[in-house]
Protein backbone atom coordinates (compact mmCIF):
# COMPACT_ATOMS: atom_id res chain seq x y z
CA UNK A 1 0.00 0.00 0.00
CA UNK A 2 0.98 3.55 -0.67
CA UNK A 3 2.27 5.53 2.52
CA UNK A 4 0.31 8.13 4.19
CA UNK A 5 -3.15 6.71 1.75
CA UNK A 6 -4.59 4.12 4.14
CA UNK A 7 -8.58 4.39 4.15
CA UNK A 8 -8.14 5.25 8.09
CA UNK A 9 -5.72 8.01 7.33
CA UNK A 10 -7.83 9.51 4.85
CA UNK A 11 -11.14 9.07 6.75
CA UNK A 12 -9.25 11.03 9.77
CA UNK A 13 -8.30 13.82 7.72
CA UNK A 14 -11.50 14.54 6.39
CA UNK A 15 -13.02 14.39 9.65
CA UNK A 16 -10.78 17.03 10.80
CA UNK A 17 -11.18 19.14 7.67
CA UNK A 18 -15.28 18.80 7.89
CA UNK A 19 -14.80 20.11 11.30
CA UNK A 20 -12.56 22.92 10.97
CA UNK A 21 -14.59 23.98 7.85
CA UNK A 22 -17.89 23.40 9.85
CA UNK A 23 -18.89 21.25 6.45
CA UNK A 24 -20.90 17.74 6.94
CA UNK A 25 -18.89 14.74 6.68
CA UNK A 26 -19.64 13.64 3.29
CA UNK A 27 -19.26 17.31 1.84
CA UNK A 28 -15.41 17.39 2.16
CA UNK A 29 -15.67 14.75 -0.94
CA UNK A 30 -14.56 11.57 1.61
CA UNK A 31 -17.12 8.68 1.75
CA UNK A 32 -16.07 6.24 4.70
CA UNK A 33 -14.55 3.22 3.45
CA UNK A 34 -15.75 -0.41 4.08
CA UNK A 35 -13.86 -3.14 4.93
CA UNK A 36 -11.60 -4.45 1.89
CA UNK A 37 -12.71 -7.55 -0.15
CA UNK A 38 -10.10 -9.85 -0.22
CA UNK A 39 -10.24 -9.83 -4.16
CA UNK A 40 -9.63 -6.36 -4.33
CA UNK A 41 -6.69 -6.25 -1.57
CA UNK A 42 -4.30 -6.85 -4.72
CA UNK A 43 -5.84 -3.69 -6.21
CA UNK A 44 -4.73 -1.98 -2.89
CA UNK A 45 -1.70 -3.02 -2.24
CA UNK A 46 -0.44 -2.10 -6.12
CA UNK A 47 -1.73 1.53 -5.68
CA UNK A 48 -4.47 1.38 -7.68
CA UNK A 49 -7.19 1.58 -5.69
CA UNK A 50 -7.41 3.55 -2.04
CA UNK A 51 -10.47 2.15 -0.67
CA UNK A 52 -13.52 1.20 -0.98
CA UNK A 53 -16.78 2.82 -0.38
CA UNK A 54 -19.50 0.44 -1.12
CA UNK A 55 -21.06 -2.95 -3.00
CA UNK A 56 -23.19 -2.05 -5.93
CA UNK A 57 -24.23 -5.36 -6.76
CA UNK A 58 -23.73 -8.71 -6.68
CA UNK A 59 -24.60 -10.26 -10.06
CA UNK A 60 -24.82 -13.71 -11.66
CA UNK A 61 -21.51 -13.52 -12.96
CA UNK A 62 -19.87 -10.63 -10.96
CA UNK A 63 -19.67 -8.06 -7.78
CA UNK A 64 -19.33 -4.34 -8.51
CA UNK A 65 -17.84 -2.27 -5.94
CA UNK A 66 -17.63 1.88 -6.11
CA UNK A 67 -14.07 2.12 -5.35
CA UNK A 68 -11.92 5.64 -4.51
CA UNK A 69 -8.44 5.57 -6.62
CA UNK A 70 -6.52 9.05 -5.99
CA UNK A 71 -9.87 11.91 -5.81
CA UNK A 72 -11.78 9.48 -8.66
CA UNK A 73 -14.79 7.18 -7.71
CA UNK A 74 -14.36 4.04 -9.83
CA UNK A 75 -16.12 0.90 -10.62
CA UNK A 76 -14.44 -2.16 -9.98
CA UNK A 77 -15.78 -5.24 -11.33
CA UNK A 78 -14.50 -8.42 -9.60
CA UNK A 79 -15.47 -11.57 -11.75
CA UNK A 80 -16.68 -14.88 -10.23
CA UNK A 81 -15.07 -18.17 -10.44
CA UNK A 82 -16.04 -20.35 -13.37
CA UNK A 83 -17.82 -22.35 -10.81
CA UNK A 84 -19.68 -20.04 -9.60
CA UNK A 85 -20.77 -18.28 -12.83
CA UNK A 86 -24.12 -19.40 -14.62
CA UNK A 87 -24.58 -19.30 -18.13
CA UNK A 88 -22.40 -17.18 -20.69
CA UNK A 89 -20.13 -19.62 -21.46
CA UNK A 90 -22.40 -21.25 -23.96
CA UNK A 91 -21.30 -22.48 -27.06
CA UNK A 92 -22.16 -19.41 -28.95
CA UNK A 93 -20.65 -16.67 -26.92
CA UNK A 94 -17.01 -18.77 -27.33
CA UNK A 95 -16.98 -19.95 -30.79
CA UNK A 96 -14.16 -18.75 -32.51
CA UNK A 97 -12.76 -16.82 -29.51
CA UNK A 98 -9.51 -15.89 -30.58
CA UNK A 99 -6.84 -17.89 -28.58
CA UNK A 100 -3.19 -17.06 -27.87
CA UNK A 101 -1.79 -20.56 -29.83
CA UNK A 102 -2.70 -23.73 -30.67
CA UNK A 103 -1.13 -25.10 -27.42
CA UNK A 104 -3.62 -22.70 -25.58
CA UNK A 105 -6.65 -23.98 -28.05
CA UNK A 106 -5.81 -27.92 -27.94
CA UNK A 107 -5.83 -27.21 -24.00
CA UNK A 108 -9.14 -25.47 -24.15
CA UNK A 109 -11.16 -28.09 -26.39
CA UNK A 110 -9.54 -31.23 -24.21
CA UNK A 111 -10.75 -29.18 -21.08
CA UNK A 112 -7.33 -30.03 -19.20
CA UNK A 113 -6.54 -27.66 -15.79
CA UNK A 114 -4.19 -25.31 -17.77
CA UNK A 115 -7.34 -25.25 -20.69
CA UNK A 116 -9.85 -24.24 -18.17
CA UNK A 117 -7.38 -21.60 -16.62
CA UNK A 118 -7.16 -20.13 -19.86
CA UNK A 119 -10.51 -20.46 -21.03
CA UNK A 120 -10.92 -18.53 -17.12
CA UNK A 121 -8.45 -15.98 -18.30
CA UNK A 122 -10.10 -15.37 -21.82
CA UNK A 123 -13.17 -15.21 -20.42
CA UNK A 124 -12.73 -12.51 -17.73
CA UNK A 125 -10.36 -10.24 -20.03
CA UNK A 126 -12.68 -10.45 -22.63
CA UNK A 127 -14.77 -7.44 -21.06
CA UNK A 128 -11.58 -5.32 -20.97
CA UNK A 129 -10.81 -5.86 -24.75
CA UNK A 130 -13.87 -4.96 -25.52
CA UNK A 131 -14.43 -1.84 -23.75
CA UNK A 132 -11.19 -0.69 -25.49
CA UNK A 133 -12.40 -1.45 -29.00
CA UNK A 134 -15.93 -0.08 -28.56
CA UNK A 135 -14.86 2.72 -26.54
CA UNK A 136 -12.21 3.35 -29.82
CA UNK A 137 -15.30 3.22 -32.34
CA UNK A 138 -17.42 5.78 -30.68
CA UNK A 139 -19.74 3.60 -28.31
CA UNK A 140 -21.02 4.85 -24.96
CA UNK A 141 -19.31 1.94 -22.81
CA UNK A 142 -17.63 2.56 -19.85
CA UNK A 143 -13.62 4.29 -20.12
CA UNK A 144 -11.93 1.25 -19.34
CA UNK A 145 -9.11 1.78 -16.51
CA UNK A 146 -7.57 -1.32 -16.97
CA UNK A 147 -7.67 -5.47 -15.76
CA UNK A 148 -5.74 -6.66 -12.83
CA UNK A 149 -5.54 -9.71 -10.93
CA UNK A 150 -9.45 -10.94 -12.09
CA UNK A 151 -10.74 -7.42 -11.59
CA UNK A 152 -12.03 -5.24 -13.79
CA UNK A 153 -11.48 -1.20 -13.35
CA UNK A 154 -13.71 1.44 -15.03
CA UNK A 155 -15.32 4.77 -14.65
CA UNK A 156 -18.45 4.92 -12.61
CA UNK A 157 -21.20 5.59 -15.05
CA UNK A 158 -23.31 8.09 -12.57
CA UNK A 159 -26.33 10.05 -12.74
CA UNK A 160 -26.72 13.82 -12.92
CA UNK A 161 -26.33 14.22 -8.69
CA UNK A 162 -23.48 11.99 -9.03
CA UNK A 163 -25.00 8.58 -7.65
CA UNK A 164 -24.40 5.39 -9.51
CA UNK A 165 -26.45 5.46 -12.18
CA UNK A 166 -29.55 3.36 -12.77
CA UNK A 167 -30.60 0.54 -14.84
CA UNK A 168 -32.60 1.32 -18.04
CA UNK A 169 -35.70 -1.09 -16.39
CA UNK A 170 -35.73 1.36 -13.43
CA UNK A 171 -36.64 4.20 -15.75
CA UNK A 172 -40.17 5.32 -16.77
CA UNK A 173 -39.92 7.47 -19.90
CA UNK A 174 -42.21 9.56 -21.77
CA UNK A 175 -42.88 8.32 -25.71
CA UNK A 176 -40.67 11.13 -27.38
CA UNK A 177 -37.85 10.33 -24.61
CA UNK A 178 -38.21 6.93 -25.58
CA UNK A 179 -37.77 6.95 -29.35
CA UNK A 180 -34.88 9.38 -28.79
CA UNK A 181 -32.78 6.89 -26.53
CA UNK A 182 -33.94 3.60 -28.57
CA UNK A 183 -32.89 5.68 -31.55
CA UNK A 184 -29.52 6.62 -29.77
CA UNK A 185 -29.20 2.74 -28.79
CA UNK A 186 -29.86 1.69 -32.71
CA UNK A 187 -26.98 3.80 -33.95
CA UNK A 188 -24.95 2.10 -31.08
CA UNK A 189 -25.89 -1.36 -32.13
CA UNK A 190 -24.50 -0.08 -35.78
CA UNK A 191 -21.31 1.50 -34.23
CA UNK A 192 -20.28 -1.70 -32.38
CA UNK A 193 -21.18 -4.25 -35.49
CA UNK A 194 -19.37 -1.10 -38.06
CA UNK A 195 -16.62 -2.68 -35.28
CA UNK A 196 -16.86 -6.38 -35.52
CA UNK A 197 -18.60 -6.63 -32.33
CA UNK A 198 -22.28 -8.02 -31.16
CA UNK A 199 -22.95 -7.40 -27.89
CA UNK A 200 -24.78 -10.92 -27.31
CA UNK A 201 -26.56 -9.79 -23.75
CA UNK A 202 -28.10 -6.32 -24.96
CA UNK A 203 -31.08 -5.30 -22.74
CA UNK A 204 -32.84 -2.90 -20.38
CA UNK A 205 -30.53 -4.85 -17.49
CA UNK A 206 -27.71 -4.44 -19.18
CA UNK A 207 -27.70 -0.41 -20.46
CA UNK A 208 -27.25 2.82 -17.89
CA UNK A 209 -29.21 5.46 -17.69
CA UNK A 210 -26.37 7.77 -17.17
CA UNK A 211 -26.44 11.79 -16.88
CA UNK A 212 -25.35 12.33 -20.20
CA UNK A 213 -27.37 9.43 -21.74
CA UNK A 214 -27.67 5.90 -21.96
CA UNK A 215 -24.43 3.54 -21.28
CA UNK A 216 -24.01 -0.14 -22.42
CA UNK A 217 -22.44 -1.91 -20.14
CA UNK A 218 -21.62 -5.78 -19.64
CA UNK A 219 -19.66 -7.12 -22.52
CA UNK A 220 -17.67 -10.58 -21.20
CA UNK A 221 -19.53 -12.10 -23.68
CA UNK A 222 -19.35 -10.09 -26.39
CA UNK A 223 -19.11 -12.21 -30.10
CA UNK A 224 -16.98 -11.26 -33.01
CA UNK A 225 -19.26 -10.83 -35.60
CA UNK A 226 -17.63 -12.16 -38.82
CA UNK A 227 -16.40 -14.70 -37.11
CA UNK A 228 -19.34 -16.30 -35.22
CA UNK A 229 -22.32 -18.33 -37.01
CA UNK A 230 -25.17 -16.73 -33.75
CA UNK A 231 -23.86 -13.14 -34.49
CA UNK A 232 -26.92 -13.02 -36.76
CA UNK A 233 -29.20 -14.40 -33.99
CA UNK A 234 -27.69 -12.42 -31.09
CA UNK A 235 -27.87 -9.29 -32.83
CA UNK A 236 -31.76 -9.96 -33.68
CA UNK A 237 -31.92 -11.11 -30.14
CA UNK A 238 -30.34 -7.66 -28.78
CA UNK A 239 -32.28 -5.67 -31.31
CA UNK A 240 -35.67 -7.29 -30.62
CA UNK A 241 -34.84 -6.36 -26.69
CA UNK A 242 -34.62 -2.64 -27.18
CA UNK A 243 -37.61 -2.72 -29.41
CA UNK A 244 -39.71 -4.42 -27.05
CA UNK A 245 -38.61 -2.82 -23.89
CA UNK A 246 -39.08 1.14 -25.57
CA UNK A 247 -42.11 -0.23 -27.36
CA UNK A 248 -43.69 -0.01 -23.75
CA UNK A 249 -43.56 4.12 -23.86
CA UNK A 250 -43.96 4.52 -27.88
CA UNK A 251 -45.82 1.52 -29.05
CA UNK A 252 -44.90 2.69 -33.00
CA UNK A 253 -41.40 1.43 -32.33
CA UNK A 254 -43.14 -1.92 -31.90
CA UNK A 255 -43.41 -2.16 -36.18
CA UNK A 256 -39.74 -1.47 -36.66
CA UNK A 257 -37.33 -3.97 -38.33
CA UNK A 258 -33.64 -2.66 -37.47
CA UNK A 259 -32.48 -5.72 -37.02
CA UNK A 260 -32.94 -7.26 -40.71
CA UNK A 261 -31.94 -3.88 -41.93
CA UNK A 262 -28.78 -3.78 -39.99
CA UNK A 263 -27.65 -7.32 -40.84
CA UNK A 264 -28.30 -6.71 -44.59
CA UNK A 265 -26.17 -3.70 -44.44
CA UNK A 266 -23.56 -5.30 -42.77
CA UNK A 267 -23.53 -8.67 -45.05
CA UNK A 268 -23.12 -6.71 -48.43
CA UNK A 269 -19.78 -5.07 -46.57
CA UNK A 270 -22.01 -1.83 -46.36
CA UNK A 271 -22.62 -1.03 -42.70
CA UNK A 272 -20.75 2.12 -41.77
CA UNK A 273 -21.20 3.63 -38.16
CA UNK A 274 -23.59 6.37 -39.83
CA UNK A 275 -24.89 4.15 -42.68
CA UNK A 276 -28.70 6.20 -42.43
CA UNK A 277 -31.46 3.80 -41.58
CA UNK A 278 -34.94 3.22 -42.10
CA UNK A 279 -36.55 0.31 -39.78
CA UNK A 280 -37.83 -0.80 -42.65
CA UNK A 281 -37.07 -3.80 -44.41
CA UNK A 282 -38.45 -5.39 -47.65
CA UNK A 283 -37.02 -9.03 -47.98
CA UNK A 284 -36.65 -9.81 -52.10
CA UNK A 285 -36.61 -13.50 -52.14
CA UNK A 286 -39.61 -14.23 -55.07
CA UNK A 287 -37.90 -15.54 -58.02
CA UNK A 288 -37.58 -12.86 -60.31
CA UNK A 289 -40.33 -13.64 -63.49
CA UNK A 290 -38.30 -12.91 -66.46
CA UNK A 291 -41.46 -12.75 -69.19
CA UNK A 292 -43.24 -9.73 -66.68
CA UNK A 293 -39.98 -8.01 -67.12
CA UNK A 294 -40.12 -8.76 -70.82
CA UNK A 295 -43.59 -7.14 -70.90
CA UNK A 296 -42.63 -4.21 -68.93
CA UNK A 297 -39.99 -3.54 -71.36
CA UNK A 298 -41.98 -4.46 -74.22
CA UNK A 299 -44.69 -1.71 -73.68
CA UNK A 300 -42.43 0.89 -72.40
CA UNK A 301 -40.78 0.33 -76.25
CA UNK A 302 -44.38 0.55 -77.73
CA UNK A 303 -45.21 3.34 -75.68
CA UNK A 304 -42.04 5.16 -76.71
CA UNK A 305 -42.66 4.46 -80.39
CA UNK A 306 -46.33 5.81 -79.89
CA UNK A 307 -44.84 8.70 -78.49
CA UNK A 308 -42.49 9.73 -81.25
CA UNK A 309 -44.65 8.77 -83.74
CA UNK A 310 -47.95 11.53 -82.38
CA UNK A 311 -44.73 13.58 -82.35
CA UNK A 312 -44.29 13.26 -86.07
CA UNK A 313 -47.56 13.43 -87.20
CA UNK A 314 -48.02 17.16 -84.88
CA UNK A 315 -44.66 18.61 -86.89
CA UNK A 316 -45.91 17.33 -90.64
CA UNK A 317 -49.52 18.79 -89.87
N1 LIG B 1 -19.39 1.12 -14.86
C1 LIG B 1 -20.44 1.04 -14.06
N2 LIG B 1 -20.93 2.16 -13.46
C2 LIG B 1 -22.01 2.10 -12.64
N3 LIG B 1 -22.63 0.96 -12.31
C3 LIG B 1 -22.18 -0.19 -12.84
C4 LIG B 1 -21.07 -0.21 -13.74
N4 LIG B 1 -20.85 -1.49 -14.12
C5 LIG B 1 -21.77 -2.23 -13.49
N5 LIG B 1 -22.58 -1.47 -12.71
C6 LIG B 1 -23.70 -1.94 -11.86
O1 LIG B 1 -23.48 -3.29 -11.52
C7 LIG B 1 -24.51 -4.11 -12.06
C8 LIG B 1 -23.92 -5.44 -12.52
O2 LIG B 1 -22.97 -5.20 -13.53
P1 LIG B 1 -22.85 -6.16 -14.80
O3 LIG B 1 -24.17 -6.22 -15.48
O4 LIG B 1 -21.69 -5.69 -15.57
O5 LIG B 1 -22.48 -7.53 -14.08
P2 LIG B 1 -23.18 -8.96 -14.08
O6 LIG B 1 -22.53 -9.80 -13.09
O7 LIG B 1 -23.26 -9.44 -15.44
O8 LIG B 1 -24.60 -8.64 -13.54
P3 LIG B 1 -25.96 -9.30 -14.00
O9 LIG B 1 -25.87 -10.74 -13.78
O10 LIG B 1 -26.95 -8.60 -13.10
O11 LIG B 1 -26.11 -8.94 -15.46
C9 LIG B 1 -25.16 -3.28 -13.16
O12 LIG B 1 -26.51 -3.62 -13.37
C10 LIG B 1 -25.02 -1.88 -12.62
O13 LIG B 1 -26.06 -1.60 -11.72
MG1 LIG C 1 -25.41 -7.48 -16.30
Amino acid sequence: MRKGRSPEGIGARHALLACLLKMPFGATGYHPAMKIPPRLMPLLEDGLIDSVVRQLMSGKEAMVFVVRCGEHTRCAKVYKEAQQRSFRQAVDYTENRKTKNSRQARAMAKGTRFGRESQEAAWQSAEVDALYRLAAAGVRVPEPIGFHEGVLLMELVTDADGDAAPRLNDVMFEADAAREHHAFLIRQVVRMLAAGVVHGDLSEYNILMGADGPVVIDLPQAVDAAGNNHAQSMLDRDVTNLKNFFGQFAPDLLETQFSREIWALFERGALTADAPLTGRFEQVDKPVDLDAVKREIDDTLAEEAARRLRMVQSRSQ
